[in-house]
């Protein structure tokens, strides 16, 4: 099967540092003495007599995107809805209801360039996607143009990246309400497959939790973090850092095979701007391993699973209809989650080790692999039982008997 999720390798030439946004931070319910002693590697370096700071482009009081997609809505739900509406036959639900939020925060549809949008990338023809196209025929003079009007505008609300971050950050992104995969493959092909994860939830129109906040490595290559940073990028306006800088402190090591909480797991912005973006910045990324991962003994450092012969009785069966992607054919579903070694059974401690890591055994529902793939939820994974919960319930109810043998 060919990798058919594109994302972003390289960023364009922006030019754009950042301001301190003091006003948007007070106006978050954070003093401003907070705001500006907490983020110091934020702060304009001020030139000899004066600044010379310059403001991003993106303007503040204009926000036609949600008003643009309206008006397109349906005639994109007419041309695309039998697959992409929640049930529809593609597993990629990115026009579920609220459609707006859930085509906002799929990852790869809006971008800060729109001709990069996998609207634009991959659902033209030659671009691998199976359903119409937006170029074909019936929909180039109709439904482009308008979806074309809607990225370009979508884009022009995203601020830069201020020039420090470049290369050391991940794009801004709409975060989804609930479970959420954030892949650093675009800060450096090496880190391809390894990702941040957690749980969003707005607490207020102006503060988002972030729970249950996990660094996951590769089944081949570790990681190392230092000082990641998330900001808020509201709609049309400037970035706005986490004004308690919550990861600061963080310099953290995480092995090929592992998963960890990022620091303490658990992150309150209380900067959040409702319908905005997040962007995560590090000091220093760059990948690590403790040894020779060839080398290395089976399931990797973290030991692998407890219990070897419930996954072989329970659960090994049920990870058959995963490998068409996660057995090696689909670069970074492999590289997220490695289950080559169920491949005839190759090597399936290591593959066990590697599920292992996306389970919880202290509550197995909530076990990424059932909220990644579950039918009902909206998480974006392109894999979702094509849409029967039946399927979906039985995978959940046979992998629990092994999820729970694993505490
Ligand atoms: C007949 C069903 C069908 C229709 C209609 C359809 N698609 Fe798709 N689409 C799919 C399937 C199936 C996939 C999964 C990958 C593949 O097979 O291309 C997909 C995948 C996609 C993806 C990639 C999502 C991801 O993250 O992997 C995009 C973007 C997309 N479609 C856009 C559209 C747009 C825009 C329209 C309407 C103009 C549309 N599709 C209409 C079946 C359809
Ligand atoms: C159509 C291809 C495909 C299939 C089939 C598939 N996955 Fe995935 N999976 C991916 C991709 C691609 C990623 C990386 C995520 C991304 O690029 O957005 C991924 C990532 C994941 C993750 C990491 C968390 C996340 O959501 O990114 C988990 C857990 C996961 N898959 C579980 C499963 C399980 C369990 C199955 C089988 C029941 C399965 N996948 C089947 C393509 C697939």
């Amino acid at each position: 099967m060919k990798h058919h999720r594109p994302r972003r390798t390289s960023q364009g030439p922006w030019t754009v540092v950042l301001v301190c946004a003091v006003v948007t931070c007070s106006a978050a319910g954070v003093s401003a003495v907070g705001c500006e002693d907490q983020r110091p590697t934020l702060e304009p370096t001020s030139g000899e007599g004066g600044t010379t700071v310059t403001t991003t482009s993106a303007t503040a009081s204009v926000d036609k995107g949600e008003e643009l997609f309206s008006g397109l809505i349906d005639d994109l739900m007419g041309a695309c809805g039998d697959c992409h509406d929640a049930g529809g036959f593609a597993d990629t639900p990115f026009l579920r209801e609220p459609r707006y939020e859930s085509i906002t925060s799929w990852p790869g549809i809006i971008t800060k360039d729109p001709q990069e949008s996998l609207f634009l990338t991959y659902s033209i023809i030659g671009g691998g996607h199976s359903g119409i196209n937006l170029d074909s025929d019936a929909l180039k003079d109709t439904l482009l143009p308008k979806i074309l009007e809607w990225l370009t505008e979508e884009s022009k609300a995203i601020a830069d990246v201020p020039d420090e971050q470049k290369g050391k950050s991940v794009d801004p992104f709409a975060p989804i309400m609930g479970f959420n995969a954030v892949y650093l493959t675009d800060i450096d092909k090496t880190l391809e497959g390894m990702a941040i994860t957690f749980n969003a939830n707005e607490l207020t129109p102006s503060s988002l939790e972030l729970t249950k906040v996990e660094v996951h490595t590769t089944s081949k290559m570790g990681i190392h973090m230092v000082h990641p940073l998330f900001s808020v990028y509201p709609k049309g306006g400037d970035p706005n850092p986490d004004p308690a800088d919550s990861f600061s402190n963080v310099d953290q090591y995480v092995d090929f095979g592992q998963s960890a909480p990022l620091g303490p797991g658990t992150l309150i912005l209380t900067n959040w701007v409702q319908g905005g973006k997040l962007q995560i910045s590090f000091e220093a990324i760059e990948t690590y391993s403790s040894s020779d991962p060839d080398g290395g003994t089976d399931g990797g450092p973290t030991g692998g699973c407890k219990d070897l012969d419930s996954f072989n009785a329970n659960a090994k069966a049920s990870f058959g209809q995963c490998l068409g992607c996660h057995g090696g054919n689909n670069g970074q579903a492999t590289a997220a989650v490695d289950m080559q070694g169920l491949n005839g059974d190759a090597d399936v401690a290591n593959a066990c080790a590697q599920i292992r890591n996306r389970v919880n055994p202290g509550d197995p529902p909530n076990s990424q692999i059932f909220i990644t793939t579950d039918p009902n939820g909206n998480a974006a994974h392109p894999y979702k039982f094509n849409q029967n919960q039946g399927a979906f319930n039985t995978f959940q109810t046979n992998v629990s008997a092994w999820i729970t043998a694993e505490q």
